[in-house]
Parts: structure tokens; C-alpha cells; sequence
């Protein structure tokens, strides 16, 4: 039967991926790659790198899946995405079924951790669903960009005892502050930071983690929201793709801490 391993290799430095994930890579025939989004070539040569580091024989390929273009005017986003993932399993689907060996291992090598906002796993279930194609298919975690953030800011995501929540720009202003006391943001091309009320408010922002191009800045969110977002503008002008997460944590009340 045909293998698919979706590999976790970290948030862009070569060092977050794991021994499991050098084990896993040492397996692989074919790597599939299907980049979207900013910054596609500078993730496609990160992905090269590490194949080129970590793997020891000379055997493995790599193979381009075409990204079917997504309806970015759609007034239903979550209905847009749907048929665009639909779409892209379909044609993942065809390329697999072409380009691995019955006997073979395949392998995506996901940003990150395949558990976070990354559409692979769900890709993978259709393709299986569907039965076409006899797939057996194993995840190996990776480092994410939420736990880089943490480490380069030497914070824990939650205090004591308290809650955490994983949420993206386009929710954060409608949802915060929500139930949680501490809030991670991912996905946010606007800095929806801006629209959320400050006071009392510290964020610890981080671009291009684990890349050499990492920036850093934390601080009350009063006093440091306009340069993040010069920060922001400059590295888009400069890079002409940005990539940043950030935590947003409401001080708490004396009843509360
Ligand atoms: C499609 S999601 C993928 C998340 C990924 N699976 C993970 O575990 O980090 C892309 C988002 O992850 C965040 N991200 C990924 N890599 C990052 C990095 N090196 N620095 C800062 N943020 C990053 C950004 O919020 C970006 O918009």
C-alpha cells in the first residue's frame, strides 16, 4: 500500500525539526509540494534545505502539485475554502495516484504543526474517504510557530491555572475579549491588534520566527501597537511577504490572578 507521511518541520529554522521528523524524512521516496500564500519560494527553499541536510541517500524526488486558485471575492469564506480544499484534494488525489509507486513513501512536509490552521490532515481524510486510492498515512508533530513564539519571548501561553486561546485576525475583532486571558493570533494580515481595546493589554509579537529575519517586540499594547505596525509595513516592503503571530494577555484582577 502506498505511504503518506505528513511531516511538522518547524516554524523556519531548520533546528525545530525533531529526530522523529529526520526518521520520517529518511523514509521518503516523494515529497509533494503545494505551496500557497506569501513567500512561496523562500518556503520552498527552506524545505529543500532540510531535506538536503537531514536526509542521507540521494534517492528521494520532489514533485509539484498545481494549487488550484482560490475565489478570494467570495462573500462566504468558509464555503470558498471548502470547495478550494475539495479542489485541491481532488487534484493531490491524481498526482499521487500518478507519480507514487505502489510500494512507495510519499510525504508533504507541513510549516509548522500539521494541527494548526493547516488544511493537510482534512486534505489527506477526503482523498481516504473518497477510496480511490488505498492510502496508510502517519503525522509527525512539529514545532509551531504559536511554541516559537513563546520560547524567543521566554513566556508560558498560560497563567496559572487560566485559559489559552488559538484564533486568527479576522476573529479576533469580533470575538475579544472572549473567555480566555490569553489570546493567540495567527493569520491576521491587517494587525487586528488595532481594533481590540488596549487598555490593560501587553502582546508579544514575533515575525519570521526562527528565520534570519526574526523580529521580536512585546510590550503594553498602548504604547508599542504603531510600531509593530511600522514594523509590519517595512518588512512587507522589503520581503513583499510577512508572517507574524502574536499574543495578546489581558492583565487580570486581583480575584483573578
Ligand atoms: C497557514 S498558518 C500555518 C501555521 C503552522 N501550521 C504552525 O503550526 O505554525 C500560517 C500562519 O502561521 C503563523 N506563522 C507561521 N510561521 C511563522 C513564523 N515563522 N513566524 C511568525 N508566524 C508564523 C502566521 O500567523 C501565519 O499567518
Amino acid at each position: 500500500m502506498r505511504k503518506l507521511l505528513l511531516i511538522g518541520i518547524g516554524a523556519g529554522d531548520p533546528e525545530h525539526v525533531t529526530i522523529q521528523a529526520v526518521r520520517a524524512l529518511n523514509q521518503v521516496d516523494v515529497f509533494f509540494v503545494m505551496d500557497k500564500g506569501p513567500g512561496p519560494s523562500d518556503l520552498t527553499v527552506l524545505r529543500r534545505e532540510i531535506c538536503e541536510r537531514y536526509i542521507e541517500h540521494p534517492r528521494f524526488r520532489f514533485i509539484e502539485v498545481p494549487d488550484p486558485a482560490r475565489d478570494r471575492t467570495a462573500e462566504m469564506y468558509r464555503s470558498a475554502v471548502e470547495v478550494w480544499r475539495e479542489q485541491r484534494s481532488v487534484v493531490c488525489e491524481e498526482v499521487m495516484g500518478r507519480e507514487l509507486g505502489e510500494d512507495e513513501c510519499g510525504a508533504f512536509l507541513i510549516w509548522g504543526d500539521p494541527s494548526l490552521y493547516d488544511g493537510t490532515i482534512e486534505m489527506v481524510e477526503q482523498i481516504v474517504a473518497r477510496g480511490h486510492l488505498q492510502l496508510d498515512y502517519e503525522i509527525i508533530p512539529g514545532i509551531s510557530s504559536v511554541q516559537a513564539l513563546a520560547a524567543r519571548h521566554r513566556i508560558a501561553l498560560n497563567r496559572v491555572g487560566r485559559s489559552v486561546e488559538i484564533t486568527t485576525g479576522r476573529l479576533l475583532t469580533e470575538t475579544y475579549p472572549g473567555t480566555a486571558d490569553d489570546v493567540v493570533v495567527m493569520l491576521d494580515s491587517k494587525g487586528a491588534f488595532e481594533s481590540v481595546p488596549a487598555d490593560g493589554v501587553r502582546i508579544y509579537w514575533g515575525a519570521y520566527l526562527g528565520t534570519r529575519d526574526e523580529i521580536l517586540i512585546a510590550g503594553d499594547l498602548a504604547d508599542v501597537s504603531d510600531e509593530i505596525q511600522a514594523a509590519r509595513r517595512r518588512a512587507k516592503d522589503e520581503k513583499g511577504w510577512l508572517m507574524d503571530t502574536y499574543l495578546l494577555r489581558r492583565r487580570l484582577g486581583p480575584a483573578e490572578g
